[in-house]
């Protein structure tokens, strides 16, 4: 009995013994996690701070822009890759019967356009019959998005960098699906510019990455480029000045691959942009950049960069050959 009393003391002691083990551990254990929370929660402060100015860079800078038509304009004629294209915005449900931009339910859907010349050619070349419209105003320029959001229709067409735009100011940006349709098209008449664009500002920049991260894909890379199209096409009088520019661009856009120098390096593109040049006629060269050699590893940069910029890089490269 005794023995039997001893043995059960024990298993207790062990018991008390294990539980005890177990809120040590369980102690140690909270200590642990709460350390990164506490050293979270430490920077939380200076990264609530960011994420506020943060906010303020990623979202807001396009804060309200729909609704002041000057400041919407200015900043959608400086998403240069997107001027040319317009999208299918596909909200709800028929997000997910719609998988690409020529999926044939597209025309099952209740599509709503604001009734401008250019998005109307638009539906009319993709021949949607189910197509409601709304007059193209210059107070309410994204209000087919909002009619979209509130589920009165399954999709919008519209120019690319407006839709964006709405997108990022009716924070909208993952609710719906986005696809470039059709081939390029002028934007809408109330934003056609004649003087070049300038720097892309902050929501113009915003706009453009939107769009890229949603894989829309400019316009023009959807038709390759006929060279018969490029036939007259005038060579570029040269300037150092046109040089000098053109050097910037190349930077910006070919060095990631033709190198800072333009030179042949093994490890990017094998060809020397400095000795092609001199073969190159302005055409055939404009043609390369336009179109790519996709099988080679140059891809089509037409919608990437502009005519004007070829003609600048072309200079730059030709005053490089000639050092
Ligand atoms: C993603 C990488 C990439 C980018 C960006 C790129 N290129 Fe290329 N490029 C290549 C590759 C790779 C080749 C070689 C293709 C081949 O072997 O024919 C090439 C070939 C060329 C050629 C043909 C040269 C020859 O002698 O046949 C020209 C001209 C050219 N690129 C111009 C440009 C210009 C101008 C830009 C910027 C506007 C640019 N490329 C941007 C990768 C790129």
């Amino acid at each position: 009995m005794t023995a039997m009393a001893r043995k059960n003391a024990s298993r207790v002691l062990t018991e008390v013994a294990q539980f005890l083990c177990l809120v040590l551990l369980l102690t140690l254990f909270s200590a642990i996690a709460e350390k990164p929370a506490a050293s979270q929660s430490g920077s939380g402060q200076s990264d609530n701070a960011a994420a506020a100015q943060g906010t303020d860079t990623s979202q807001s800078p396009c804060k309200g822009i729909t609704s002041n038509p000057s400041a919407l304009k200015n900043s959608l004629v400086e998403v240069p890759k997107y001027q040319k294209t317009y999208v299918l915005v596909v909200g709800g449900s028929a997000r997910d019967r719609i998988t690409a931009p020529d999926s044939p339910a597209i025309r099952s859907l209740s599509i709503e356009i604001a009734d401008d010349s250019q998005t109307s050619s638009v539906v009319q070349d993709l021949r949607l019959n189910n197509v409601q419209r709304v007059p193209a105003s210059d107070q309410s320029p994204v209000s087919p998005l909002t009619d979209l959001a509130a589920g009165k229709v399954d999709a919008v067409i519209m120019w690319a960098p407006l839709a964006a735009a709405g997108l990022i100011d009716l924070g909208l940006e993952d609710k719906v699906s986005l696809y470039s349709v059709d081939r390029p098209k002028n934007p809408p008449p109330s934003f056609v510019v004649t003087q070049a664009a300038g720097a892309p500002d902050a929501c113009a920049s915003a706009i453009a990455d939107d769009l890229d991260s949603f894989g829309v894909l400019p316009a023009e890379l959807l038709v390759p480029v006929n060279i018969r199209s490029l036939f007259g096409t005038p060579t570029p009088t040269f300037s150092m000045k046109g040089a000098e520019q053109g050097e910037q661009v190349f930077q910006q856009i070919c060095a990631r691959c033709h190198g800072q120098h333009a030179v042949a390096d093994p490890t990017l593109a094998p060809v020397d942009l400095l000795v092609s040049i001199r073969r190159f006629q302005f055409i055939g060269f404009k043609y390369i950049v336009l179109n790519g050699r996709p099988q080679k590893g140059m891809p089509p940069l037409r919608g990437t960069v502009s005519e004007a910029q070829i003609a600048l890089i072309f200079q730059y490269l030709q005053a490089r050959s000639k050092t």
